[in-house]
């Protein structure tokens, strides 16, 4: 089981991944995205690669 996570610091706010991946990730009142329903679901992969910022992670290990 995978664990996603969004870096709260990192985002801008860009909401690429919630358009991505709505399943998962979603907008909070704060502007920033947060993670709704950890899935293991293959739209995470592409919101994680789409993020300008690269602030969403899995498992906690910051992809490059
Ligand atoms: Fe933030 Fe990146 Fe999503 S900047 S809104 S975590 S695509």
């Amino acid at each position: 089981m995978v664990r996603i996570v969004v870096d709260k610091n990192a985002c801008i706010g860009c909401g690429l991944c919630a358009t991505i991946c709505s399943e998962v990730f979603a907008m909070g009142k704060d502007g920033k995205a947060m993670v709704k329903a950890q899935k293991d679901i293959p739209c995470v992969k592409e919101a994680l690669e789409s993020c300008p910022v690269s602030a969403i992670s899995e498992d906690g290990t910051k992809k490059k």
